[in-house]
């Protein structure tokens, strides 16, 4: 019987996606930023609840230019790719997934790193493979962000790259033969040669192919053109969508998928779960958190999200949705979430803050099980990506009471099928 699967989602600065989560009374992610025991914990708990894996979003700048509106917590931000080789040596089984933008690192250089880290996890890395949306993130190296279709032509061409790289370098061409002084197979390797529009690369390849291959790739992009990047190259979709519109979400990623005659995806939609003894006290933690986010940082957090700029918008006029050079895949998802209303600037901004378009499913244990069964049988969808409110007692909260109520159900897993990220993926 198939299962549910769970990834779950944070970032490497003090809040994950909640804005100020950090400075909620319980919450220990902004002074364990640099702690290894912090995220080695965080680590072990979702492997004991046995999730697929943990998944690190990333951009590589701020919201904003304007060192006043970094106060609250969107920086620091540490590299999650050096983070996750600490994880990987106090787990055997979670999968370990960061996020590395096409821009700013040439494409041997992204194979190398992220295969170096997904040999020393004996095969537990997955790439997250983002073309970046946000004007700051090309500033910051000194850029000009290209217009959004062209960004997904590129990165095409960055993945035929990696591709070439991959197959260049079988496993079993390491043959370790002292005895005649030959640690490769040479007649197993194969050059490089890449002259692309965008990209060269010219060498032998350095980085082996790793217990599982590949990296396993992760998209998210959920425009026109962004599901045709990911019907093309990922093992899973990470989205964001309201309960009404995931129907329809699933059906334009298979749809995409049929006309290149690509398998369809598998689409993980993102959650926000709020465990508690009753409905009542779910609902006081999400007033907790909402009376901590400061309206004008939230503003700021939709308008990059959306690509827009909200200074002369009135905060209690509705916003419309429409064209973006930013991110098409979040604009749409903000249309289906506002369809039968008109929000304010300020209710999106809001809502955008404490949950970011991830449904929040509030009560008891039993349901939260029952909401996510539901959903998953409804939807077609493969799992969940799981989004905290507070860190880390969110995944304590759902590994104690709600991964044994999905156990019962023969809903999840009790046993990992393998030990590299791919295994346990694809696991039925
Ligand atoms: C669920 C989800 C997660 C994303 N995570 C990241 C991320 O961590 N870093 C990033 O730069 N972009 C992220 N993005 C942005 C997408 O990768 C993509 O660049 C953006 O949505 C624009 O593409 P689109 O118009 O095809 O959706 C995410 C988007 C979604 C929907």
């Amino acid at each position: 019987m198939a299962q549910i699967h769970f990834n779950f989602v944070a970032q490497t600065a003090p809040s994950n996606h909640v804005q100020a989560s950090w400075a909620h009374p319980e919450d220990r992610q902004g002074a364990g930023l640099y702690s290894p025991q912090y995220w080695c914990d965080v680590a072990r708990t979702l492997e004991r609840g046995f999730f697929d894996g943990i998944f690190f979003a990333d951009t590589l700048s701020t919201n904003t230019q304007n060192v006043e509106d970094a106060a609250e917590g969107g920086i620091p931000r540490i590299d999650p790719l050096m983070l996750v080789t600490l994880m990987s040596q106090v787990t055997r089984h979670l999968g370990l997934a960061v996020t590395l933008t096409t821009i700013g690192t040439p494409p041997f250089l992204a194979v190398r790193r992220l295969g170096t880290v997904d040999h020393l996890s004996g095969g537990r890395l997955a790439w997250n493979v983002v073309t970046s949306y946000h004007e700051n993130d090309f500033a910051a190296l000194g850029l000009e962000r290209p217009e959004h279709d062209s960004r997904y032509d590129q990165a095409d061409e960055y993945m035929d790259v990696a591709y070439r790289l991959w197959d260049a370098f079988p496993a079993d061409a390491i043959i370790m033969d002292k005895a005649a002084g030959r640690y490769i197979d040479t007649a197993k390797i194969k050059p490089v040669h890449y002259n692309g529009k965008y990209y060269r690369c010219n060498s032998l390849p350095v980085m082996p192919c790793s217990p599982q291959g590949r990296p396993l790739i992760f998209q998210a992009g959920a425009s026109g053109r962004g599901m045709r990047f990911a019907a093309q190259h990922a093992d899973a979709v990470f989205a964001l969508q309201p309960e009404v519109a995931m129907k329809s979400y699933i059906a334009s990623t298979r749809a995409a998928a049929e006309e290149i005659g690509r398998p369809h995806p598998r689409v993980f939609f993102g959650i926000q779960p709020y465990v508690a003894s009753t409905e009542a006290e779910a609902e006081r933690q999400l007033e907790t958190l909402k009376s901590r986010v400061a309206l004008d940082q939230a503003v700021i957090r939709l308008g990059a999200i959306l690509g827009r700029d909200f200074n002369d918008h009135d905060v209690d006029q509705p916003i419309e949705t429409g064209e973006t050079q930013a991110s098409q895949g979040w604009m749409t998802a903000v249309g289906n979430w506002t369809k039968d209303r008109s929000p304010t600037l300020r209710e999106m901004a809001l809502d955008l803050a404490v949950s970011p378009m991830s449904p929040r499913i509030m009560g008891t244990p039993e349901h939260v099980a029952d909401t996510l069964e539901k959903w998953w049988r409804d939807t077609g969808c493969y799992g969940f990506t799981f989004s905290p409110h507070v860190m880390p007692g969110s995944i304590d909260a759902f590994v104690d009471h709600v991964v044994p109520i999905l156990q019962q159900r023969g809903l999840m897993r009790t046993e990992y099928a393998g030990t590299t990220y791919r295994e346990n993926l694809l696991q039925q």
